[in-house]
């Protein structure tokens, strides 16, 4: 049948990355994590993704053949579509009504693509937010979904496990824990203690080193957590972590925050090294960066601190207020360790949005 254009109806989500201070490394499962983690969700780094969909007059006869499509900043991308095919096959459990829907994304970063920064988090909570958005508007579910950000982070969790955590501003946990009320492997939750004010205006300059790809995909990553001989110690010292974290937080600790974030980057690190050939995935310029990063702390006594996804990339967390002295030692000292001089002036954001159709 010829398309109608009166039958499509669309939705579009705005949905910042993550950078975790507390790394979830190590997964079992259905995407469980084998630790707690804690993350701060920026505000510039976002995918910006628009749904149409429409009812099909059938449904499709198998899950290999769901109808959708993918488009990055205004091109077809089969090798994401794929992607987003297997996640929404992963999803048909929650939302079996996939089957009898076209639908189409429409994606694009506002990071340019070309800085290796992981977009995971950012496009895969933007594409759920969009279909529990749609699941919501055709009244799908029975019954109605009160807590849409749960679902949301509950199913983005499927599609990559840090993207359950962009579905929340601030600072944001996932995985159980003791100390953490509310807490769930399935789900992540907004920080309920109150934070101190001096930790909710923290910025985060991200230093491009190398642009590349990564040699090591996350899931691959996660997958060498299995056999890893250090992974009991790394999961006990992650829940460690994130006890001193909370405690540093309420106290104002500044010195046992810049240490257990600092530890925990290195860790991931130290784990990526001796699991695989492929997991060397620092360059020089990373550790020229941490170098001056920690030379200048000593100097000035200012609170910075590296953290590291698992590329070579640096993030270097600092307070708003320091701003200026902090981007001045960016430009004089750290940008001839980039790749093109190139970084990505960051900070914590509120967390996704709708855009409403004008
Ligand atoms: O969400 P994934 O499967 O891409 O894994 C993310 C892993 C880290 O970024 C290294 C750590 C984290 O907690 O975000």
């Amino acid at each position: 049948m010829a398309d109608k254009k009166s039958d499509w109806k669309e939705t579009t989500w705005v949905s910042p990355s993550n950078i975790a201070l507390i790394k979830y490394w190590g997964k079992h499962g259905e995407q469980l994590p084998n630790n707690p983690s804690l993350s701060l969700t920026l505000k510039n780094s976002v995918t910006k993704t628009k749904l149409r969909y429409r009812r099909l007059d059938e449904p499709v006869p198998d899950s290999e053949d769901l109808k959708v499509a993918y488009w990055f900043d205004g091109e077809r991308n089969e090798a994401f579509e794929r992607k987003v095919a297997n996640y929404l096959r992963r999803l048909l459990p929650e939302m079996p009504y996939l089957t009898s829907l076209e639908l189409e994304f429409q994606s694009t970063n506002t990071f340019p693509h070309s800085t290796g920064i992981a977009s995971s988090a950012s496009s895969m909570s933007a594409i759920t937010l969009c279909l529990v958005d749609m699941e919501k508007k055709m009244g799908l579910r029975k019954p109605p979904t009160q807590d849409l950000s749960r679902r949301a982070s509950h199913l983005a969790r499927l599609g990559s496990g840090s993207a359950c955590r962009s579905v929340y501003g601030g600072w944001v946990t996932w995985g159980e824990d003791g100390l953490l009320p509310d807490s769930s492997d399935r789900y992540a939750s907004p920080l309920e203690q109150d934070i101190p004010e001096q930790w909710q205006n923290l910025r985060d300059a991200i230093l491009i080193v190398n642009s590349d790809r990564k040699k090591v995909s996350s899931s691959a990553g996660h997958g060498l957590m299995s056999n890893h001989p250090f992974a009991e110690g790394r999961y006990r010292q992650a829940r460690k972590h994130l006890n001193c974290m909370m405690l540093a937080l309420q106290n104002g600790d500044e010195k046992t925050f810049v240490e257990v974030v600092e530890s925990e980057a290195l860790s991931l690190h130290g784990l990526l090294m001796t699991s695989s050939q492929d997991g060397l995935l620092l360059q020089p310029e990373s550790l020229q960066i941490i170098n001056a990063v920690r030379a200048f702390r000593e100097k000035t006594g200012l609170m910075v601190c590296f953290t590291l996804d698992a590329g070579p990339n640096v993030h270097l967390l600092y307070r708003d207020e320091d701003k200026e002295m902090v981007q001045q030692f960016i430009q004089e000292e750290l940008l001839p360790f980039c790749e093109n001089k190139q970084w990505i002036d960051d900070e914590i954001g509120e967390g996704p949005y709708k855009e409403e159709i004008k």
